[in-house]
């Protein structure tokens, strides 16, 4: 399948996106090529091997990579995968660095629906990574800023994220951040949707627990990275995926700035790709 990286009909407006941003699209104009790898597997299952491939080969090939990690139901079957990696084939994880994207704010890390318990369930506490090697936002925090601040000086000094894991809200939200009028660039406090509320309440007893904040890695943070994996399953996510591949590239839809990386490879199922138009 052909498909086209950019949308020509990304807003004119510059100051609707940021410089950074506006550089990279000029940048990738000047050298268009077909930057997003669009891999459609038959199920859930094949997605979550095809990404717990790719993760056990950059780990393979840089033993001291440093990962990006996403939480919610779309990488928990790579998280599987990744652990039978560890316990069967001794994929190692001593040297691997890892940064996860976002934290509800104001949630404790033992609560059951915090990121920070849900990474230690399923992967943390079941592979060889050094606990000093964890980076993790914390959602009790007092300082907000010195919170963002020191996790993106913390990405810097292990020299930039490898590779980032990234599923996608229904709204086309990555990490937390949602749909906006201008792209957020680093890591930052976010008023999390209403739709976005509504679709994590099923991980809490009802509506109301839902923290209604959150503290997550902005846009510039994500696309830092030198490798980018989307994930993506089921029919719900197949506008977002829309988006991604061939959407407007816009703050409003922020999973379709991603045509603007490099190095992205979205792994979607046939459901979630079913809106993609063949070009
Ligand atoms: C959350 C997370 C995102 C995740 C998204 C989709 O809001 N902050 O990182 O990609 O939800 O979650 P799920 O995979 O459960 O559909």
């Amino acid at each position: 399948m052909k498909l086209s990286v950019v949308d020509l009909n990304i807003y004119a407006n510059t100051d609707k996106i940021n410089e950074y941003v506006f550089k990279t699209f000029i940048r990738i104009l000047l050298t268009r090529g077909d930057y997003v790898k669009l891999i459609i597997v038959d199920n859930y299952e094949f997605m979550s091997k095809k990404a717990a491939q790719i993760l056990s080969s950059q780990i393979i090939l840089k033993p001291n990579s440093v990962l990006g990690l996403a939480t919610g139901s779309t990488p928990e079957g790579m998280y599987e995968i990744l652990v039978k990696m560890y316990q069967e084939e001794g994929l190692d994880f001593s040297n691997i660095t890892t940064f996860n994207l976002d934290e509800y704010y104001m949630i404790n890390p033992n609560n059951k629906q915090s990121y920070n318990y849900f990474m230690h369930e399923k992967l943390f506490n079941s592979v060889n990574v050094l606990p000093e090697n964890i980076n993790m936002l914390n959602g009790m925090t007092n300082n907000i800023e010195h919170e963002c601040k020191s996790y993106e000086e913390k990405i810097s000094k292990c020299g930039g994220i490898d590779l980032q894991v990234l599923g996608v809200g229904k709204n086309g939200h990555i990490g937390f951040n949602e749909p906006d009028f201008k792209f957020e660039a680093i890591t930052h406090l976010v008023e999390l949707d209403e739709e976005t509320i509504e679709a994590n309440s099923r991980f809490f007893n009802n509506k109301e627990e839902v923290p209604t904040k959150a503290l997550s890695m902005g846009m510039k943070t994500i696309m830092n990275s030198r490798k980018i994996i989307l994930l993506a399953n089921g029919e719900e996510k197949a506008e977002a995926i829309k988006q991604a591949v061939q959407g407007s590239i816009m703050p409003e839809t922020p999973v379709s700035i991603l045509q603007l990386h490099p190095d992205v490879t979205i792994i979607v199922d046939k459901e979630a790709a079913k809106l993609i138009n063949e070009k």
